[in-house]
């Protein structure tokens, strides 16, 4: 920037740019006025929404996506093909798409299996362009916002609450600690230690598999929050010792009976065996 040093060594500005000291900061800004109305001018024209245009947009690209990753199981229009057992998804909801996504569930390898959660294969743009051409099909629920499940300023009553939600409606499939369980006909309810609050709201709205569906007039928003404080309450403790899988008390009961009571019996035999040789 040698032109902007004022001083002997740099070249002399020229004349017409001296006579003002105000030319200089002028003509910088007149510059960038230029620049900026070359650039507006050469953008394509603003919509008259802005919104409006980006969520077309997001739809257009998660139908192409759509065509791509999904369409071979869901049909190109997402009408579902029965021969693939692939549901429809025209009211499946943003929701559903975003969580069966996020949680690796979609795209599915093998449709004849209960898809289980692995790495997710899309970013968070790809996922969100294929809710929202998913959710311009229809009605659903769509992706809650962040204070509909984060957690985070929960009092410990709301825990407490939450864990006697969760033993009420959830525990019977998940296992009261969310272990997991088997359930009937080979199917599984999955351990939620990796699920995100994210994905426990969605995943009870949208019901995934054979999970019901928990709506928010069963369910209520600050009712989810609770179960999700107790998730991650569970989920952040460490289990002290031998838990045998979050088992329960009383399984572990059950188990410390085993082991107590065998180990005393073989004692006793040994005993026994003793005396009889003595
Ligand atoms: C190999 C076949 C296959 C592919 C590919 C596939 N799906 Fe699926 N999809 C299925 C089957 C089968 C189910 C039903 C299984 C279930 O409910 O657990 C399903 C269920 C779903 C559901 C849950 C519907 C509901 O009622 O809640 C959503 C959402 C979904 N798929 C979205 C997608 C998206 C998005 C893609 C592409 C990224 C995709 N799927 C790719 C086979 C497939
Ligand atoms: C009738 C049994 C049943 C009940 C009751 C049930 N679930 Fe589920 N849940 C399932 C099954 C089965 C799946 C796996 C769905 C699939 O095949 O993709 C699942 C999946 C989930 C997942 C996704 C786990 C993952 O892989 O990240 C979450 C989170 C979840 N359940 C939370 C809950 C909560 C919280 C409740 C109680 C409000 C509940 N579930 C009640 C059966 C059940």
């Amino acid at each position: 920037m040698r032109f902007l040093t004022r001083g002997g060594r740099s070249p002399k500005p020229r004349a017409s740019l001296r006579r003002h000291r105000a030319a200089r900061p002028l003509l910088l800004g007149l510059s960038l006025l230029f620049v900026g109305t070359l650039y507006a001018a050469l953008t394509p024209a603003a919509p008259s929404s802005a919104e409006g245009a980006t969520d077309q947009q997001l739809v257009a690209q998660g139908k192409n996506l759509f065509a791509v990753n999904c369409a071979s199981c869901h049909g190109l229009n997402a009408e579902g093909l029965a021969q693939q057992g692939a549901p429809s998804l025209t009211n499946v909801g943003a929701a559903a798409v975003d969580f069966q996504v996020r949680t690796g569930r979609m795209p599915m390898a093998n449709p004849l299996a209960q898809a289980p959660r692995k790495e997710n294969v899309f970013t968070d743009d790809e996922i969100a362009a294929l809710a929202a051409y998913v959710a311009s099909l229809g009605d659903g629920p769509g992706i809650p916002t962040e204070d509909q499940y984060n957690p985070a300023g929960l009092s410990p009553e709301d825990v407490a609450r939450g864990g006697e939600l969760f033993r009420t409606n959830c525990s019977a499939c998940h296992n009261f600690k969310g272990a997991g369980g088997a359930l009937p006909n080979g199917l599984v309810a999955p351990s939620l230690q990796e699920s995100t609050p994210r994905e426990v709201y969605e995943a009870l709205r949208t019901g995934p598999g054979q999970m019901p569906v928990f709506a928010p007039g069963a369910v209520p928003d600050e009712d989810v929050k609770s179960i999700i404080g107790y998730l991650e309450q569970v989920n952040a403790t460490p289990s002290a010792g031998l838990t045998l899988g979050g088992l329960g008390p009383v399984s572990e009961g059950f188990w410390a009976w085993v082991v107590g009571i065998g180990g005393l019996v073989l004692f006793a035999v040994w005993i026994a065996s003793r005396g009889a040789r003595a």
